[in-house]
């Protein structure tokens, strides 16, 4: 699969419109409003982010009152079935505000709609959608706002494409603090109950160098807190000269104060190499998030996982002995069809021997065009709700149990703002990625601080600075 690269010439275009609408939006008094909410992953997000960037270089400024704004635009996830319904009921209750003002421009974005059968049926369900583009013509936004703005009409694009990749797009980032950095795009792996592969396309991985200096910009501009990004960070690197390890390894090496996080692994893929590498580093969180879905080999199989239980479970081991403060978490799908009570008492099994710091816990949702979606599944979804609660139950009883071994503990916290439940506390994030809220100021705001914990909650620590 050749991956094809944005041209310079293709993004020059894209400039041409943004200052066609910039030059637009002068005659206005204030400049106009966005509204852009991202759906589901951290991809997603990332996603936004660009989006934002392109907006802001159109002249937008941004609002998080719907009923203010001039653009309002949904990027959205298609993973589960209740992540499309949520966006088709919000996409809904918009139709009152383009009642009282035909001028506002409605738009959908991302997975859900590079479904066709999803694009047609929210188009056809809702007129007043302006504009519905997919994953891979992100980067031609201007062109599709200038169409809507200038000519009228509605606009679908959903070109599918198997390998794109768009570089030097402005982002506008939500933090000083933390950034995501995408390092590859789109998914080869077809897990039987994932759309991902479907609707990002095939897996395509950024040039080293590209990653490299724009991580290099963003610590020397005071990030401390650089999230790497892909389906499956793993198999980073086909088509280059350098692995996922080696790329941690040379982004260790960097001058400053940072820590690196990356997400998701995936466990066919992930080495002893990646595991040393990680022990070895001075950067590297001490966080691997390896979603396992399932605990029986005969599901792993139907799943199309490419791995064992026992794999799954030697490769723990390892990364336990090497990284003795690891946080180990991971996703588990329940209900996967032809799962039956003793697959899923696998699983249970399973999360009782290795004790995950915290697990992402999901009811198998079908998804069209996805081979799982063709499978017979004879289990009822009361029955599924009922492993489902049996699952947290003993999750929740493992995760307590992981974060009170911190207490008494002194962790090294990047502080990233004030405390979200509680305005007494600053919060930020531990080497293990762990949320950690202490008796903070706003000058440890973006700075590394030691805290001593005193108290293990399910979700997070509470602590005390010392000096
Ligand atoms: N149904 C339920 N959960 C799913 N995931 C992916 N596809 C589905 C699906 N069809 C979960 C997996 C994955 C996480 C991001 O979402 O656990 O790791
Ligand atoms: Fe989906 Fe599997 Fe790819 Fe993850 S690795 S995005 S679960 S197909």
């Amino acid at each position: 699969m050749s991956v094809r690269t944005v041209t310079s010439e293709e993004l020059e275009e894209q400039r041409i419109y943004i200052q066609k609408i910039r030059s637009a939006f002068h005659i206005r008094s204030t400049p106009p409003l966005a509204y852009v909410h991202s759906y589901g992953c951290q991809q997603n997000v990332s996603d936004g982010e660009r989006i934002k960037g392109i907006l802001s270089e159109m002249g937008y400024d941004f609002t998080e009152d719907t009923a203010k704004a001039d653009l309002i635009l949904f990027n959205t996830c298609a993973v589960r079935e209740n992540a499309v319904e949520r966006v088709f009921g919000n996409v809904g209750a918009l139709k009152h505000l383009k009642k009282k003002n035909p001028d506002l421009i409605i738009a959908v974005c991302g997975c859900m709609v590079q479904q066709e059968e999803t694009a047609k049926r929210l188009q056809k369900t809702f007129p007043f959608v302006d504009m519905i583009f997919g994953t891979h013509v992100l980067h031609t936004l201007p062109q599709l706002l200038c169409s809507i703005v200038f000519e009228g009409g509605r606009v679908l694009d959903i070109t599918e494409s198997d390998g794109i990749i768009a570089e030097g797009l402005p982002v506008k980032r939500e933090s000083k603090i933390k950034a995501s950095v995408p390092i590859m795009y789109g998914c080869n792996n077809f897990c039987t109950y994932c759309v991902v592969p479907y609707v990002r396309g095939r897996e395509r991985s950024r040039a080293p160098s590209d990653i490299i200096d724009e991580v290099k910009a963003l610590i020397s501009d005071g990030c401390k807190d650089i999230l790497l990004l892909g389906q499956n960070v793993n198999s980073y690197g086909k088509g280059t000269d350098v692995d996922f390890p080696e790329l941690l390894k040379r982004l260790d090496s960097l001058e400053g104060e940072f820590r690196i996080e990356f997400m998701t692994s995936h466990p066919k893929d992930c080495t002893k190499r990646l595991i040393d590498v990680i022990a070895e580093s001075s950067h590297i969180c001490h966080h691997i998030h390896l979603p396992v879905q399932c605990g029986s080999d005969r599901i792993l199989k139907a799943m199309n996982r490419g791995y064992t239980r026992e794999h799954y479970l030697q490769l723990v081991d390892y990364a336990r002995n090497r990284i003795p403060d690891l946080n180990l978490t991971t996703d588990i799908i329940v209900g996967f069809p032809g799962e039956l009570r003793e697959d899923f008492e696998e699983t249970l099994s399973l999360m009782k021997q290795v004790r995950f710091d915290s697990a992402f816990t999901f009811i198998y949702s079908p998804r069209l065009g996805t081979k799982a979606a063709q499978m017979e599944d004879p289990v009822s979804s009361d029955e599924k709700g009922k492993w489902f609660r049996e699952l947290l139950e003993v999750q929740g009883q493992c995760g307590s149990e992981s974060y009170m071994k911190y207490e008494g503990k002194i962790l090294n916290v990047l502080c990233d703002g004030e405390g979200r439940t509680d305005k007494k506390y600053y919060t930020g994030k531990s080497r293990q990625n762990i949320i950690v809220d202490f008796n903070g100021t706003e000058n440890d705001i973006g700075t590394f601080v030691n805290v001593k914990i005193t108290k293990a909650l399910p979700w997070a620590l509470i602590g005390e600075k010392i000096n």
